[in-house]
């Protein structure tokens, strides 16, 4: 990623003046935005806004917005998920509680729109373009909570099938990267290319949560940051867990329900359905699915105007392939 870009980006979160109190209010939103992240949300609308030729300083509000929010998500998503860990260090809930942790996640929410506010001021933005900054802006949350709801009944349901978990990862995940590239298009003056941008985002949205499901399998916790295989643990229907039930035995599928019934589940548990998961070459499959996405990914970067934007875009997608957090 462009170090200078980056830089930009955080130097934008450093500079959020946060009031110091209620202390239980700020510093969990401190501590998350402090807390690292790849700001892979942000980074794709400054691309993005390049990519249209536009002045790629003048999408940091934007950037700065969609990267609080993200981290809104996070913290409330650790409470539904009652994850331990998020970026190698304690979630807000478990560091303070979950009372600390919805209050702060509403005001970091509140905090994201400010940021779009800061573009009324602005003579390089029109009252329109404004306006569809804001749509888009609350069009993605609300797909994003509409993907978490799924994510969640999900884990009620025995009958959830790909086709629905494509669904439900395009909210969770490819609505707010899809929104942080279509609001760069508009903020550089190519509402035009909206449309394209959110094709792209959903498919990387889409590519990067099949990956992060893998990861949870797969992944050191120390690199990953995440317990290992917390889905399993918490009982979710990733993209891996619903083709190796799909794929195994009526016993085996029986084993798979009785454990996913359970609380807490132990090491030997968790192993089991790993080891399900490799004899039936589902971690092998998972991969060869994430690479075709990748693939269908650059043809859609391929569509846009050569520009060092769109090097650098091509650069992210080769790093988040590679990625191991
Ligand atoms: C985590 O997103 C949530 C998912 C959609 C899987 P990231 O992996 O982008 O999180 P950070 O911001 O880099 O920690
Ligand atoms: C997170 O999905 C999506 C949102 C926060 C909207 P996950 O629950 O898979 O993300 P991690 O694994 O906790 O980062
Ligand atoms: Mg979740
Ligand atoms: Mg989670
Ligand atoms: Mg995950």
């Amino acid at each position: 990623m462009n170090k200078e870009w980056l830089n930009e980006i955080e130097q934008a979160i450093k500079s959020l003046e946060l009031p110091v109190l209620p202390e239980t209010l700020y510093e969990p939103f401190r501590y998350t935005m402090a807390m690292g992240g790849k700001r892979i949300r942000p980074y794709l609308t400054l691309l993005s806004c390049g990519m249209v030729s536009g002045n790629h300083s003048l999408a940091l509000p934007s950037a700065l917005s969609v990267e609080i929010l993200h981290n809104f998500t996070l913290v409330h998503d650790d409470i539904m998920d009652e994850a331990d860990t998020r970026r190698g260090i304690a979630c807000v809930h478990k560091k303070w509680d979950s009372n600390i942790a919805i209050l702060s996640g509403d005001v970091m929410y509140a905090y994201a729109f400010k940021q779009l506010l800061s573009y009324r001021e602005s003579s390089n933005l029109e009252k329109e373009q404004f306006a569809e900054l804001l749509q888009t802006f609350v069009d993605s949350t609300i797909k994003v909570c509409d993907g978490q709801a799924l994510d969640m009944e999900f884990m009620e349901r025995s009958d959830v099938s790909v086709e629905d978990y494509f669904e439900m990862i395009e909210g969770k995940t490819g609505a707010l990267l899809a929104g942080a590239l279509a609001m760069g298009a508009i903020v550089g003056g190519r509402s035009d290319l909206k449309e394209r941008m959110t094709r792209l985002g959903n498919l990387m949205g889409v590519a990067f949560q099949i990956q992060d499901d893998l990861l949870d399998i797969i992944a050191e916790p120390e690199d990953f940051g995440k317990k290992k295989a917390g889905d399993i643990r918490e009982g979710k229907k990733t993209y891996l867990w619903l083709r190796t039930f799909m794929e195994c035995t009526v016993k085996e599928r029986n084993h798979m329900l009785e454990v996913y019934n359970e609380n807490e589940l132990t090491d030997e548990q968790v192993h089991t359905i790993i080891s399900m998961m490799e004899k039936y070459g589902i971690i092998e499959e998972t991969s060869e699915l994430i690479d075709n996405k990748y693939r269908q990914i650059y043809d859609i970067i391929g569509e846009f105007e050569e520009s060092i934007y769109r090097t650098e875009l091509s650069r992210l997608i080769d790093y988040l392939r590679s990625r191991i957090k």
